[in-house]
């Protein structure tokens, strides 16, 4: 293996001090540890959303990028907005490249009220509010814009507020692009290439059936893992945007990236609902105002990054293929029928027939 990163489930030392120690909005670099050890620090370390009278409240955040990702700079800024607006009041601390496990595991730590904020791709939110399965619904999305006009619209209101009943509200989206195929061996140029090859997914049963439509065998593996799993021949391949692609250097092992951009699939920030009734009314809207604006930033942020990203990726040696997208639309036809008449159908036809 060339590289570690992303490869290991890793937890910051310090997260036992979180309320005590200064760097909230400092991203921590971890050493090896277990969700269950997660948990039982985080216990020690008293509730979510820790106040010190004279620190202010630090609310714990969660996700599986890696620090160079533009997502990541998303939360930066986001940590940096909150701190100022509130004056050092409310601060957030950000733990990277899937610290306290999985984007699965930290839904649950996040129901349990064991953190306070994460932010995650849509796909794994599925398996808890179902409708999210809306997001991984193949080339439901048009273009980049109609994406955007529905995120930003009352549709995409809605879907941050579907996960109430389940102690998760969503605060905002982050771009996450458009996912396509990136493979070791051989290159994808057709539906018909994935036959046979085992192609690593989300924890989402939608993403499941979409590698399924398209002739390949999904196997789900938590992201953190997912570079030991290609460079062990777990997998002969994955799916994801440019900037993931990058910065969890899959491209070290993978040459081959086609441009089908079969899905998209938006991050998302989620606030635990225990933590957010616990907030104040005005440290509410420091957050949500910051939430807002670290959105705005992150969108524009990605515009540029992505170009910068497929030519970075063809500077380290992968193969770029611009794929005829037609064939996998044709290939997952049957799969956006197959929604009809359920509830993630009925989010389907709405994001469809929106402008
Ligand atoms: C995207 C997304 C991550 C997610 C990853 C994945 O990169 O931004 O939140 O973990 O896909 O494929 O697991």
């Amino acid at each position: 293996m060339k590289s570690s990163a992303g490869a290991h489930r890793r937890l910051a030392p310090g997260i036992a001090r979180v309320c005590n120690g200064p760097g909230a909005g400092v991203t921590t670099r971890p050493a090896p540890v277990s969700v269950l050890g997660v948990l039982a620090v985080l216990a020690l370390a008293g509730a979510v959303g820790c106040s010190d009278p004279e620190r202010g409240t630090v609310l714990r955040l969660a996700h599986s990028l890696e620090p160079s990702h533009p997502v990541h700079a998303a939360m930066e800024h986001l940590a940096v907005q909150v701190e100022e607006r509130s004056r050092g009041a409310l601060r957030i601390k950000i733990y990277a490249s899937s610290q306290l496990g999985s984007e699965r595991e930290t839904i649950e730590l996040l129901q349990l009220g064991a953190i306070d904020l994460v932010k995650t791709s849509t796909s794994p939110l599925e398996g808890f509010v179902p409708g999210m399965a809306v997001f991984g619904v193949p080339y439901v999305f048009r273009d980049a814009a109609h994406y955007w006009r529905v995120l930003d619209g009352p549709l995409g209101r809605q879907l941050l507020d579907l996960g109430l009943g389940q102690r998760l509200k969503g605060l905002c989206y982050y771009d996450a692009g458009s996912r396509s195929f990136y493979t070791k061996n051989k290159p994808i140029r057709t539906p018909a290439d994935l036959r046979g090859m085992k192609i690593r997914v989300q924890n989402s049963r939608t993403a499941i059936r979409l590698i399924e439509a398209m002739g390949g065998a999904a196997t789900p593996i938590p992201f953190g893992e997912l570079y030991t799993a290609l460079d062990q021949g777990v997998v002969d391949g994955a799916e994801n945007n440019p900037p993931s692609l990058l910065t969890s250097r899959h491209y070290e092992v993978c040459k081959f990236y086609t441009l089908d951009e079969h899905s998209r699939v938006p991050d998302m920030v989620l606030i635990g609902t225990a933590t957010w009734e616990r907030l104040t009314p005005q440290q509410r809207q420091w957050l949500q105002e910051a939430a807002d604006s670290s959105s705005r930033f992150q969108r524009e942020l990605w515009g540029h990054k992505t170009q910068e990203t497929l030519a970075q990726l063809a500077q380290a040696g992968v193969q770029i293929i611009e794929a005829d997208q037609r064939p996998f639309q044709a290939a997952v036809r049957d799969l956006q029928a197959a929604f009809r008449g359920t509830e993630t159908g009925r989010w389907m036809q709405a994001i469809l027939e929106h402008p």
